[in-house]
């Protein structure tokens, strides 16, 4: 035991890679060709994906909702740790606002053979989440990854709530921004959100809290009732 996180140098990411399950291949070349992009920091990294997939595993996750799609690696994670749940009763609905990405995002499904367990929305999110929970999704969703645009996590949060099972998992990304939300003097509103949006989920006491800080931090919220 320590009382801090160590620094994770390459060195040890490395060594972190080889002792989780191997990267799809399709993962690893979505995460590749990511690399290049102009706005690349919005993918998540590969541990992060590994977390996730267990995450999803754990809570024998069927049915998930992925809120930010970007170039579709944390979707293809998700989707393929459904699968080895469900198999081809796994679904996941990828919500995003634009088509920009999707497309790419698209071609490593179908190269993955799971786009067709993938139901792509293009709509803002806050209407999406509201059709799933009009269309009877309510309290049937097992798994929600939010990373999306951060003002709106302020509403993604509720209306997640609506649709996740009791035991259901929300995570949300980047909830440290970058270290800002420390930042007495920041006026960066995303960070302002995260700041909020931590407020709001530790105060429900229908959820339980558990912040990580990994990546750009996790903040996941599992729903109790
Ligand atoms: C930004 C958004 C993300 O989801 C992320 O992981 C990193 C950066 C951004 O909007 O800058
Ligand atoms: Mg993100």
């Amino acid at each position: 035991m320590t009382r801090q996180s160590i620094q994770i140098t390459d060195e040890l990411l490395d060594y972190i890679h080889t002792s989780n399950p191997p990267e799809h291949e399709v993962l690893t070349k979505c995460r590749l060709e990511t690399a290049n992009h102009v706005r690349s920091n919005m993918q998540i990294s590969p541990e992060q994906g590994a977390f996730m997939s267990f995450m999803i595993r754990l809570i024998d996750a069927r049915l998930a909702v992925e809120v930010g799609v970007f170039t579709g690696y944390s979707a293809l994670a998700t989707i393929l740790a459904l699968q080895k749940n469900a198999g081809p009763g796994a679904k996941l609905f990828a919500l995003d606002v634009s088509h920009t990405y999707l497309d790419t995002a698209k071609q490593y499904w179908a190269e993955a053979k799971v786009d067709d367990l993938i139901e792509t929305r293009i709509a803002p999110a806050k209407d999406s989440l509201q059709a799933l929970i009009d269309e009877g999704y309510k309290g049937k969703i097992d798994f929600i990854f939010i990373d999306a645009d951060k003002k709106g996590y302020l509403d993604y949060l509720p209306l997640g709530k609506i649709l996740l099972r009791n035991g259901g998992l929300m995570l949300f990304d980047n909830v440290l921004r970058n270290g800002l939300v420390v930042d007495e003097n920041t006026q960066d509103e995303a960070a302002l959100a995260m700041r909020e949006l931590k407020l709001l989920a530790s105060a429900d006491d229908g959820l339980e809290v558990c912040m990580l800080g990994i990546g750009d931090g996790i903040l996941m919220a599992r729903k109790l009732k």
